[in-house]
């Protein structure tokens, strides 16, 4: 195992203080990763410190926002330090709004997706961004968000089109955040149970009872093509975004 400050040759740095260390230096490089569990224990936050990661090295970063308005997660993130817009400024970090189309308001974002897309236009939309300006790191949050949008309720038809997005970045050679949701970890680690199958490695961040108080842990559940301990890892939200507690 690494020891987290060194970046392994061919390792994609999570931008996650101590995550890297765990699982062999980072993200395998081109390969899409499933961050899932419960509302409000940060995979949000996760999705933008992995992209403002990349950025901050010239990695050209995209969030794909289906669930909060941009203008929300830019202002939310300054809690951190983060200043999305410096790096959206130098062409670094892309944002492509969906939110707004999805409840059809009209969108002031640079990169938007008119309303009533499809999985397939919102597919090419998608390939359009990212092949144009060589963005590297993605983030898609999330993809229950995608499905209610494009109204999907069959699972055939999540599992294609959830398929199709996933292969298009990895095509064009993105190394990829896809979030999904739980809520309960025993009946599957995601919302459709066929995401974990598509990605190439599942982090899921949960909350654990502790007496009176409930404390947030990650688990690695699979990482393909990588050595990783199943152990539960508390972390905290601090004023520098997400921070492994003990490594
Ligand atoms: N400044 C802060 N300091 C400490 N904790 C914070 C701070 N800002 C947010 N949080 C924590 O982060 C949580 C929100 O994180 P985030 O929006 O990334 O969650 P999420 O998993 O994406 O939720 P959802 O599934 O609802 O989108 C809050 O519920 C709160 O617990
Ligand atoms: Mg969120």
């Amino acid at each position: 195992m690494g020891t987290g400050r060194v970046q392994r040759i061919g390792r994609v740095e999570t931008g996650v203080p101590k995550l890297d260390s765990l699982i062999e230096g980072g993200f395998p490089p081109n390969s899409s990763i499933l961050v899932t569990g419960p509302s409000g224990t940060g995979k949000t936050i996760f999705c933008i410190q992995f992209l403002l990661h990349g950025a901050k090295k010239n990695q050209k970063a995209l969030y794909v926002a289906l669930e909060e308005r941009p203008c929300d997660v830019r202002r939310e993130m300054t809690r951190f330090g983060w200043n999305l817009a410096t790096y959206e400024k130098k062409g670094l970090f892309l944002v492509l709004d969906v939110a707004n189309p999805r409840a059809m308001m009209p969108s002031r974002e640079k990169y938007t997706i008119q309303a009533g897309f499809t999985p397939e236009t919102f597919a090419n939309r998608l390939y359009e961004i990212v092949s144009q300006n060589k963005v590297e790191r993605v983030a898609l949050d999330s993809l229950p968000a995608l499905a209610l949008a494009c109204h999907l309720d069959k699972l055939g038809q999540i599992r294609k089109a959830i398929h199709q997005v996933n292969n298009l970045l990895l095509e064009a050679g993105c190394t990829v955040i896809l979030v999904s949701e739980t809520s309960d970890l025993t009946r599957g680690a995601t919302r459709f149970g066929v995401e974990e199958f598509v990605a190439t490695g599942v982090i899921v961040m949960t909350y654990s009872e502790k007496g009176p108080k409930l404390t947030k842990n990650m688990m690695i559940l699979k990482m393909r093509g990588t050595k990783h301990a199943l152990a539960k890892y508390p972390y905290q939200i601090t004023d520098k975004g997400i921070q492994l507690q003990t490594v």
